[in-house]
């Protein structure tokens, strides 16, 4: 079988390394995989990072499609991951969670009858003003086999009118459903104990583990408008001054472009003089398990940055108003504060005191890339 598979952000290029995994190791028989990258993110440690060190194939094609509005960026994908369509006729073309590679890339391919795999579907925020939510819905409809990590991403698809019974044949009109875990836990077990051996950031950083904060921030709802990002960021400034913590903040280029352009000159000052606020460049995926496996807090708007916090069992707050990841909230291990500042320093305290934190299974049992690449055997 010859499967397509159509990466370009930095989440996907990391789930996709669960998959490359599995093929090479238990399906090299039976599985080829030809890889598209779209370009969507081109920096060295928002792409090129990720392939070297966790052993990632070479893309077949690089689309060098870069940044620009959502129709521009799309359009281009599309046209170009088309003609590779065309010319490579694919058993199947595979893509990953919400973001425009994946759109494109469900597109280009349903529209030319090549059957779609979705991993990570059924996930909603149930906020149809994320980019990602319509993303999400679009390539779900489009998709021949379809892989919930949760059930609430189960529950979400039956919703939509998606049936869970098995028939051998996938087709696009009787689309095939499986609960499968999630590759992103595959990925966190496999790299943890790699990414604990040496701790480079950490040295690197002066942090010694279980005494410092981790928070990202991207997502455009918090990066691209003042009252959020400035509210987001004298917050943190507050949970370093209460918790006399270090906070290391990863940053993504977004971010750091937009903080330029938006931040108000106070917040501008005060984060220059703390230097017990560690803005960082985007971490490797080592360096980033490292710090999140070693912080005792997460401040996230990140879908995948909240489940790792999970996964390394610590506790979270979530710059964001829903999550599509809600069984971490409904179990306490998360909450949500959108880009309130009141609400971010009342979550830190109350995480601050709560110590009766469980880690319940929620997302599979480390194997899901295998299952998934016998599901894709077995009915396509
Ligand atoms: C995208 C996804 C989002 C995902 C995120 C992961 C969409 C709609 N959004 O958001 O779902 O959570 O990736 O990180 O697909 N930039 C650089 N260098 C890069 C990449 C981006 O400087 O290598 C800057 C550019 O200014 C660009 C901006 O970041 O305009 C945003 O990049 P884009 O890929 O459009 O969206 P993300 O915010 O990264
Ligand atoms: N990540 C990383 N370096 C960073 C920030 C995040 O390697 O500096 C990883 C993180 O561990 C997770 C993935 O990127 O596996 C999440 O991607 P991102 O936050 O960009 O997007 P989202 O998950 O919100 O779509």
């Amino acid at each position: 079988m010859r499967i397509l598979t159509v990466i370009g952000a930095r989440p996907q290029i990391i789930k996709a390394a669960a998959i490359s995994r599995a093929i090479n190791t238990h399906f090299k028989d039976q599985i080829t995989e030809i890889i598209v990258h779209t370009g969507q993110h081109y920096d060295e440690n928002m792409s090129a990072i990720f392939f070297t060190e966790m052993g990632i194939p070479t893309a077949n094609y690089n689309l060098s499609v870069g940044s620009g509005n959502h129709g521009v960026q799309t359009a281009k994908m599309i046209e170009g991951i088309e003609s590779i369509l065309l010319k490579e006729r694919p058993d199947a073309l595979l893509v990953y969670g919400d973001t425009n590679s994946t759109l494109a890339g469900a597109l280009a391919a349903t529209k030319i009858h090549i059957p779609v795999v979705h991993i990570e579907a059924g996930l909603r925020s149930y906020n149809k003003a994320m980019p990602e939510e319509i993303n999400r819905i679009t390539c779900d409809h489009c998709s021949t086999l379809l892989f919930s990590p949760t059930n609430q991403g189960i529950e979400n698809l039956i919703k939509e009118g998606f049936s869970l019974s098995i028939h051998p044949k996938a087709h696009i009109d009787r689309p095939l459903v499986f609960k499968t875990g999630d590759i992103m836990y595959d990925n966190s077990l496999y790299f943890s104990s790699i990414a604990n051996e040496n701790n480079r950031l950490l040295k690197q950083l002066n942090l010694t583990p279980n005494s410092f904060i981790l928070c990202t921030i991207h997502r455009d709802s918090n990066t691209d408008h003042p009252d959020p990002l400035n509210q987001i960021i004298r917050g943190i400034l507050e949970i370093q001054r209460i918790s006399n913590q270090t906070i290391v903040l990863p940053l993504h280029p977004r971010t750091r472009k937009k903080m330029t352009e938006l931040l108000e000159a106070d917040v501008v000052e005060e984060l220059q003089k703390n230097p017990r606020i560690q803005v960082i460049d985007p971490a490797g995926f080592l360096d980033m398990i490292s710090l999140e496996s070693n912080c005792n807090l997460v401040i996230t708007d990140s879908g995948g940055v909240q489940k790792e916090a999970f996964f390394f069992q610590k506790p979270c707050i979530i710059l964001r108003d829903q999550t599509e990841w809600v069984e971490i909230v409904e179990n306490g291990n998360a909450l949500l504060v959108g880009s309130n500042e009141d609400k971010l320093i009342e979550a830190f305290h109350q995480l601050a005191h709560k110590n009766d934190f469980t880690y319940p299974p929620l997302f599979g049992n480390g194997h899901a890339a295998e299952d998934i690449c016998r599901l894709m055997i077995e009915h396509l």
